[in-house]
């Protein structure tokens, strides 16, 4: 095997989803803590102080008020090379999460073992399937009071439209967690709670036919519960099938506490197994497969002014095929120019390190020169790869925006411009009018504030917004087939056109897109635009 697919075999990069709060940092934490990426004493200190070393940067660029965006984090593990991809959530989430999710190769959803599915994992989620990329589960926090294992599941089932498969299965909750079964072996790991941050509790393997032992570690109650669960379990739940989980269909579900760090390695040492290697990706109608081509990637995030002194925007591309090496010329497609890549490198939460080299798999962040654009490929010279653009994310708030100074009208047009080419707002026009009105409209609200800050920063102008009612839109997919003039929608419905003169509707709520649906035979609409 060559070097470069030796590299590019052990890579396998991965986001993970979850709604605020189900614990995603503190698994991430501990993830690193396995690989030794974050040294343990200054985990056992507190989380607060790990986190302050990887996360925390988000702050930190919020109080510059610059847009907040997710970041990788790389670690070996195990004769893996790991990267993660921090998807930001609460009034972080924007596009760039969304968009985020484009460059990995599989998921870990995080679930609250009390909350089930919550919000904001079923938008990623929606995200992740229609990539059709393996998700794995980690339903945590069972040293809390969780909610019945079977109800969680079928909350998954239902709610997110995904078999499931329990790798293992919980004994008890909360004070009475015991640990859980591994249905492959056969055996039953003891939970022990730990103090937090070091690398694991005492845990016991007690092989099921060991009734003693069984007996003197979890008791006879909960020992006869699962042996009742295991039987059920066994009748209905779906069998593992790697090839389903391969393409999306099933998820292996694991229980744990990432907090007392049970639970924690055994699901980090099957999820490796079981995921795959970077993925190939279509190139106009061919597969590119990540070994056997030469250098490509494509850009999936624009990033401004990350360094205000500076005035930089770096371009985070995702490596696709082969390897990338500084020295080397490449040729971006869309500019149809070829150049070298400008300070190449790893972006680690607030560190950046320079790179000389990185292979299918990894992220990349360059010096953009303002050429980039979001979905770009750039590849090998003689290469001929186009990578499939990056669909536009239905944003779910709106507002009308307009210069306080009307003699500003060209810098208002022109910052307004650059920041949606960047990615970190979409806009819109009213349909069949001019550019008088602009509606902007955004997946995070937070991105209201990016833009004003922004245009009053970079570009000296002052707005207003006026926001809007609407929170669903919807491209229509068939707009050569229908009259839009004879369109029938409820009263609240809004028409308005993206800046290629595309319709494209408003509504306030489900039941007005449900209402338009039926009222408008054959109409067919879209939550993901298309460039
Ligand atoms: P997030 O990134 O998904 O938003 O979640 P995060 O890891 O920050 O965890 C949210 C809260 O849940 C934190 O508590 C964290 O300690 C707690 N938590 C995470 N995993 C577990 C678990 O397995 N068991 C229990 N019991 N709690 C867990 P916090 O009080 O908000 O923060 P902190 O004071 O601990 O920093």
């Amino acid at each position: 095997m060559s070097n470069i697919e030796e590299e590019i075999n052990k890579r396998r990069t991965f986001a993970i989803i979850s709604h605020p709060d189900a614990g995603k940092t503190t698994l991430t934490e501990k993830f690193l803590l396995y690989g030794g990426a974050i040294n343990l004493a200054g985990s056992v200190k507190g989380k607060a102080t790990a986190r302050h070393a990887v996360s925390d940067w988000m702050e930190i660029e919020k109080e510059r008020g610059i847009s907040v965006t997710s970041s990788v984090l790389q670690f070996n593990y195990d004769g893996y090379c790991i990267n993660i991809l921090d998807t930001p959530g609460h009034q972080d989430f924007s596009e760039d999460t969304y968009r985020t999710l484009m460059a990995a190769d599989s998921a870990v959803m995080v679930i609250d073992a009390s909350k089930g599915v919550e919000a904001q994992t079923r938008k990623l989620f929606k995200v992740c399937g229609m990539r059709g990329i393996p998700i794995f589960t980690f339903i945590n926090k069972l040293d809390r009071d969780a909610n019945d294992t079977f109800e969680l599941l079928d909350e998954i089932e239902k709610e997110l439209g995904i078999a499931t498969c329990p790798i293992n299965w919980p004994i008890g909750s909360g004070k009475r967690f015991k640990g859980v079964y591994d249905r492959h072996e056969n055996h039953v790991l003891t939970y022990s709670d730990t103090q937090k941050g070091t690398k694991e509790g005492e845990t016991t393997i007690l092989p099921m036919d060991n009734e003693e032992l069984l007996l003197e570690h979890i008791g006879s109650e909960a020992l006869s519960v699962l042996r009742d669960e295991i039987d059920l379990l066994d009748g209905a739940s779906a069998e593992f099938d790697i090839e389903e989980v391969r393409k999306g269909k099933l998820t292996p579900v694991f229980f744990g506490s990432a907090l007392t760090n049970f639970g924690v390695e055994v699901f980090l040492q099957n999820f490796l197994k079981m995921a795959t290697t970077p993925l190939p990706r279509k190139s106009q109608d061919e597969s590119i497969d990540p070994v056997s081509n030469a250098f490509s990637a494509f850009v999936f995030k624009i990033q401004a002014n990350m360094n205000k002194a500076h005035r930089d925007r770096i371009a985070f591309m995702r490596i696709c095929s082969g390897k990338f090496d500084a020295g080397e010329e490449v040729k971006h497609v869309q500019g149809g120019k070829v150049m070298r890549l400008s300070q190449p490198q790893q972006i680690m939460a607030d560190e950046r390190k320079i790179l000389n080299e990185a292979y299918a798999g990894d992220i990349i962040g360059v010096f953009d020169p303002g050429i980039f654009a979001i979905g770009d490929t750039v590849c090998a010279p003689k290469s001929n790869i186009c990578y499939e653009g990056i669909p536009t994310f239905a944003p779910e708030h709106f507002a009308r925006v307009r210069q306080v100074d009307t003699m500003k009208r060209k810098q208002f047009i022109k910052g307004v411009y650059q920041i949606a080419q960047e990615g970190a707002i979409q806009i819109f026009q009213e349909f069949n009018t001019g550019m008088e009105e602009i509606i902007v409209g955004v997946v995070g609200v937070l991105q209201f504030d990016v833009l004003k800050y922004r245009l009053e920063n970079e570009y000296n102008v002052e707005i207003k917004l006026e926001s809007l009612p609407y929170e669903y839109i919807r491209w229509i997919e068939n707009k050569d087939e229908i009259e839009l003039d004879k369109l029938s929608g409820t009263s609240d419905m809004k028409k308005i056109q993206d800046l290629k003169g595309n319709p494209l509707l408003l509504f306030i709520n489900q039941w007005s897109i449900g209402m338009t649906l039926d009222r408008n035979k054959g109409l067919v609409l879209s939550e993901f635009g298309r460039n």
